[in-house]
C-alpha cells in the first residue's frame, strides 16, 4: 500500500501551490495525446485529441452497440457513461455512495454524511445556502467548462482572488491583530522590489545583462508597477488603499498607516501568497455552477438516464472473461448481484480498487498501488445569519489567506444581497487537514472560529448559526482528497491500455489530477480507446 508521503514530486508541488507556498509557475501540461490509445489522424504527441464516438459509427458499420458497466459515479464515471450513451452504447453506472458526484460534493440543508469512523453529520443550512465540500472552482480553459456549456448547466464567476481579502501571517509576526489587505500587501511588496531593482539598475549591477535601452524600458516598467516616485523610491500611495476612501468636496481620503520599511515588508512574507493567482490552474477568471458544483452531475445523470445509474451499489469484483466482463456489486438490500457486459470502465479511486476481487494480475495491482490513498484535505462551511464580511469588511468573494492551520478562508461567490451567507472557514491539506480531521465536528468548528476571530473579530463567532465539516480521507468509498500519477512510470502507462476488457478512468489518470478537468479527459481517452476496439 502506498501512503501519502509517497506522492510524486508533481503532487508535492501542487500541494505547495495549494497552500500558496510555492513561487513555481506550475507544471507543464501533460503530453496527453501520447497515451498510445487508438491514435487518430489528428493525434500528435503533446496534443489533445478527442474524436467522440458517434451513433453513426454503429449505424453505418452495421455493428451492434455494446454494453458497458461503469464503476463509479464521479465526474470520470459519469462522463464515460454520457459519452458512450451519446454514441448508442448501453450503460450501467454502479455507484457505491448514496449520491453521485464523488468529490464534487455539494452540501445543502438536510444532507447527511457518515465518515469511516461512524461520525454522522447532518447539515442544518438554510434553503439556498450550500457548501462545495470538494471541488469549488473551474478555470476557463478546462474541459469542465465545455461540459457545463454542452449540458446547459448555468454558471457564474468564482472569485479566486480579491484585492480586499486579507492576508494574515502570525508566524512571521507580521500581521497579528492587524490583517493586511491584498492590495496593501501588493503595493508594498511590488513597490519595494521595484525600488530595489531600479536601484540595482542605476548602480550598473545589471549592465552585463541589459543594454542602455533595456535599462530605460525596465525603469519605465518598475516605476509603473511599483508606483515609484520620480527619484525611484517607494513611499506608499493610493494603491495601498485607504482607511477612508475619497468621497466628494473636501474629503480626499485618509491613507492607511505605513508602509513599513523594505525589511519589514520582506520579513512579513506576505509576498509568498501572490504567485497563486498567476498559477496556470488558478488564474482568474474562474467559474462555478450556479447552486453548487454537483449540479453538473445531476444534469449528467439526466442525460445518461436515471434508470442507468444505480446508487448504493458498491462493486466488489471485476473479472475479465474471454468475451467481456463480469462485475459483482452489493446492492443496499439483498444478496450480491453480478452484471455481465462487453466492457467495464472502472473510475473509482485507484487505491480502493486493489481491494476488489479481480483477475487483472499483479502488474496492474502494483500499478494501482502507485497511487496514494488517504491524502487529507478538509473544509468547513460556516453559515452566518448576516453577511458581515460584506457589510463590515467590504469583501465580496475571494480568499483570505493565513499561516494558521485553517490555511484558507473562502468568502462566498454567490448569494450577494441575501440576508445570510456561508463562508468556508477552513480549506486545508496535509498535516493541517489531519489536525482538524482528528477532532469532532464541534471541536473543528470551535478551532476554526477561534482562528478566524483573530482576523475578523467577534462577529466571526457571534453571527455563526451552524456548520458542517468534511475530512476527505474519512469519506467512505473515496478515502482521500487526490492522488497523482507518475508520468514516467511503466505502471501508469500500463493502466492507459487497460487490461482485457477493462479500462481505467479517474482524475488520478491525469497530471491535472485534483481537478474535474483531469477526470473528464481520462473518461474521454478511456471511451476513445474502448470505441476504437469496438470499431476494429
Ligand atoms: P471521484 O470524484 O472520487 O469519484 C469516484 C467515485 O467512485 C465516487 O463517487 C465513489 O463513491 C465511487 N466508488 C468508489 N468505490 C466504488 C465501488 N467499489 N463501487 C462503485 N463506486 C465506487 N476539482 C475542480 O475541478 N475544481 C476544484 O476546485 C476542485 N477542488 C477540490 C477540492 C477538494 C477538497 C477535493 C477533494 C477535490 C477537488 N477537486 C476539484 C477535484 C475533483 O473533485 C476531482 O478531480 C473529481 O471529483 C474526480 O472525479 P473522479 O470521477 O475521478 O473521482
Ligand atoms: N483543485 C483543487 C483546488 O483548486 C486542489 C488543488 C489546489 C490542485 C491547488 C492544485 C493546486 O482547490
Amino acid at each position: 500500500m502506498v501512503n501519502e508521503e509517497a506522492v510524486s514530486s508533481v503532487s508535492r508541488r501542487k500541494v505547495l501551490q495549494a497552500v500558496g507556498a510555492s513561487t513555481s509557475a506550475g507544471v507543464m501540461f501533460a503530453a496527453m495525446g501520447s497515451v498510445g490509445l487508438a491514435p487518430t489522424a489528428s493525434a500528435q504527441p503533446g496534443r489533445e485529441s478527442w474524436n467522440p464516438p458517434g451513433r453513426s459509427d454503429f449505424n453505418l458499420s452495421g455493428r451492434s452497440a455494446k454494453k458497458v458497466v461503469v464503476v463509479g459515479g464521479g465526474p470520470a464515471g459519469l462522463a464515460t457513461a454520457y459519452e458512450l450513451r451519446k454514441a448508442g452504447y448501453r450503460v450501467t453506472v454502479l455507484e457505491a455512495r448514496h449520491r453521485v458526484g464523488g468529490r464534487t460534493l455539494t452540501i445543502r440543508g438536510g444532507d447527511s454524511e457518515t465518515d469511516v469512523d461512524g461520525v454522522k453529520q447532518t447539515a442544518r443550512f438554510d434553503r439556498g445556502i450550500y457548501m462545495n465540500a470538494g471541488a469549488g472552482r473551474i478555470a476557463q480553459w478546462m474541459v469542465t467548462m465545455d461540459y457545463l456549456r454542452e449540458l446547459g448547466v448555468p454558471y457564474e464567476v468564482f472569485t479566486n482572488a480579491n484585492a480586499d481579502a486579507y492576508l494574515y501571517n502570525e508566524k512571521s509576526g507580521a500581521t497579528p491583530g492587524n490583517p493586511i489587505r491584498y492590495r496593501t500587501a501588493k503595493a508594498d511588496v511590488f513597490g519595494y522590489t521595484s525600488e530595489l531593482l531600479n536601484y540595482a539598475t542605476d548602480q550598473g549591477a545589471l549592465d552585463a545583462k541589459l543594454t542602455a535601452e533595456d535599462k530605460e524600458n525596465l525603469r519605465g516598467f518598475l516605476k509603473s508597477f511599483g508606483a515609484l516616485q520620480a527619484d525611484g523610491s517607494y513611499t506608499g500611495g493610493d494603491n495601498r488603499g485607504f482607511s477612508t476612501y475619497p468621497r466628494a468636496w473636501n474629503e480626499h481620503g485618509t491613507h492607511l498607516p505605513g508602509p513599513g520599511s523594505a525589511s519589514e515588508v520582506l520579513a512579513s512574507k506576505v509576498g509568498l501568497y501572490f504567485s497563486f493567482e498567476n498559477n496556470w490552474e488558478q488564474a482568474m477568471l474562474m467559474f462555478q455552477p450556479v447552486g453548487g458544483m454537483d449540479t453538473t452531475y445531476q444534469y449528467l445523470v439526466n442525460a445518461i438516464g436515471k434508470q442507468n445509474v444505480l446508487l448504493e451499489s458498491p462493486v466488489t469484483g471485476v473479472q475479465n472473461t474471454p468475451n467481456g466482463v463480469k462485475v459483482t456489486y452489493q446492492p443496499k438490500y439483498g444478496r450480491a448481484k453480478m452484471i455481465e457486459a462487453d466492457f467495464a470502465v472502472v473510475a473509482a479511486p485507484a487505491g480502493l480498487m486493489r481491494k476488489w476481487d479481480t483477475n487483472w494480475g499483479t502488474e496492474i495491482d502494483s500499478a494501482l498501488g502507485e497511487f496514494a490513498i488517504g491524502a487529507p484535505a478538509g473544509k468547513i462551511g460556516l453559515q452566518y445569519k448576516s453577511r458581515w464580511w460584506e457589510d463590515d469588511h467590504r469583501i465580496f468573494g475571494g480568499i483570505t489567506e493565513t499561516d494558521m492551520d485553517l490555511a484558507h478562508i473562502w468568502h462566498p461567490s454567490y448569494g450577494y444581497g441575501a440576508r445570510k451567507g456561508l463562508m468556508v472557514g477552513y480549506y486545508n491539506t496535509g498535516t493541517n487537514a489531519r489536525t482538524y480531521a482528528d477532532l469532532s465536528p464541534r471541536q473543528r468548528e470551535a478551532r476554526a472560529v477561534a482562528q478566524g476571530e483573530k482576523i475578523f473579530g467577534s462577529r466571526y463567532r457571534t453571527e455563526l448559526e451552524t456548520s458542517f465539516s468534511i475530512a476527505w480521507h474519512k469519506v467512505p468509498h473515496i478515502e482521500g482528497a487526490w492522488a497523482y500519477p507518475n508520468p514516467e512510470s511503466a505502471g501508469f502507462k500500463k493502466l492507459q491500455t487497460g487490461i482485457g476488457n477493462t479500462y481505467f478512468a479517474g482524475d488520478w489518470m491525469s497530471e491535472v489530477s485534483a481537478w474535474q478537468h483531469g477526470a473528464f479527459w481520462s473518461a474521454r481517452y478511456a471511451v476513445q480507446a474502448l470505441h476504437a476496439r469496438v470499431m476494429k
